[in-house]
């Protein structure tokens, strides 16, 4: 399978170095042959019909801090000459969420889906802003569009929602799913106050550069919207969330929880009306969805399997790499079906 990587950074990284390392296996199991043909970061590319040597992209990244100088010789093109000249049946879109434009995310899928590339993304502003049109653009294309990583890095939670519990009709969920606010929740509950939380998760590089995006309650909403519209089959986007972040909840507020025997936690969710909303919410503490430090969450209510719940790490190189992997192998299975 040829791959356009498009985005180099950690998770980019962490996913070559995943395919490198288990190049057997993935034949032997999967039947998967996986080949990098064309990636890019801001600063450059590297392209070969044939695969990079994914040990030498890794080790000029490092170097050099961009996938320009893998070969010299190699002419630098835009990330979207790349997209429209380079044969792939995947694109892997990696670069930043941004919830204004969602470029240059958005251009990357949309021109891959028009050359009928299959896509896997982590990039949630795409989805956030126009997952509705997204999935059009991909069954008129006849293409897979696919983006298990964006809700809870590794943990596999739209898969959990979308295939255990294939049949079932989901009532309503609630969750934890951003990391970042949550640790800074469970700092405060522990006696920090809001600046010093925000600077202890700022100093374990936990906080996005905007950090709007956690704080705020946008990468949360991005999150419920992409839960909304595929769990609950609603056509929503962004501003259909009424959302709220944790900026202004106080020490007082922690305070009057515990005493209740809650613990103020950052809540996407999606209620028995559908109202979506993302908002600081009490939970009792001896409710499984009140996970503590970066840890995601989420509990999906169904009519009749009841309430479950599904924890993990929702963040992270490798972590999310192992969710756009399981995405290949999906991809390839389908592919090999038909
Ligand atoms: N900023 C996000 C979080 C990263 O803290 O959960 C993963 O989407």
């Amino acid at each position: 399978m040829r791959i356009i990587l498009c985005g180099f950074g950690v998770v980019a990284q962490s996913f070559s170095n995943l395919l490198e390392s288990r190049t057997h296996d993935l034949y032997s199991k999967f039947g998967l042959k996986p080949r990098i043909v064309g990636v890019f970061d801001s600063k450059g590319c590297a392209y070969d019909e044939t695969g990079l040597d994914l040990k030498k992209l890794n080790k000029i990244k490092k170097q050099s801090g961009t996938v320009r100088a893998y070969d010299k010789s190699i002419r630098q093109i835009s990330g979207k000459d790349i997209i429209e000249n380079i044969d792939a049946d995947v694109l892997i879109e990696t670069t930043a969420s941004n919830y204004k434009d969602a470029e240059p995310g958005m251009s990357h899928i949309i021109s891959a889906m028009k050359k009928k590339m299959h896509v896997i993304s982590v990039n949630k502003g795409p989805l956030a802003l126009a997952f509705p049109s997204l999935m059009e653009l991909a069954t008129y294309n006849q293409v897979m569009l696919r983006f298990s990583g964006t809700v809870g890095g590794g943990t596999p939670i739209l898969d959990y929602a979308k295939n255990s519990l294939r049949g079932e009709r989901i009532l309503s969920f609630q969750g934890i799913l951003n990391g970042t606010t949550n640790y800074i929740l469970t700092n405060m509950a522990e006696g920090m106050s809001f600046d010093d939380a925000l600077k202890d998760a700022k100093s374990k590089g936990y906080v996005e550069a905007d950090e709007s995006l956690d704080l705020d309650g946008l990468d949360a909403a991005a999150k419920l919207v992409i839960l909304a519209n595929w769990i609950m089959g609603k056509k929503v986007t962004m501003p259909d969330i009424m959302k709220k972040g944790i900026r202004k909840v106080s020490v007082d507020d922690i305070k009057n929880a515990q005493k209740n025997g809650s613990a103020v936690k950052l809540i996407a969710s999606c209620d028995k009306e559908l109202e979506l909303t993302v908002s600081p919410v009490e939970i009792k503490i001896n409710d499984p969805l009140c996970v503590n430090g970066t840890l995601n969450a989420i509990s999906f209510t169904s009519e009749h399997s009841g309430t479950q719940t599904i924890i993990g790490r929702g963040a992270g190189g490798i972590e999310t790499a192992s969710a756009i992997l399981r995405d290949l192998i999906d991809i390839r299975k389908e592919i090999t079906k038909s």
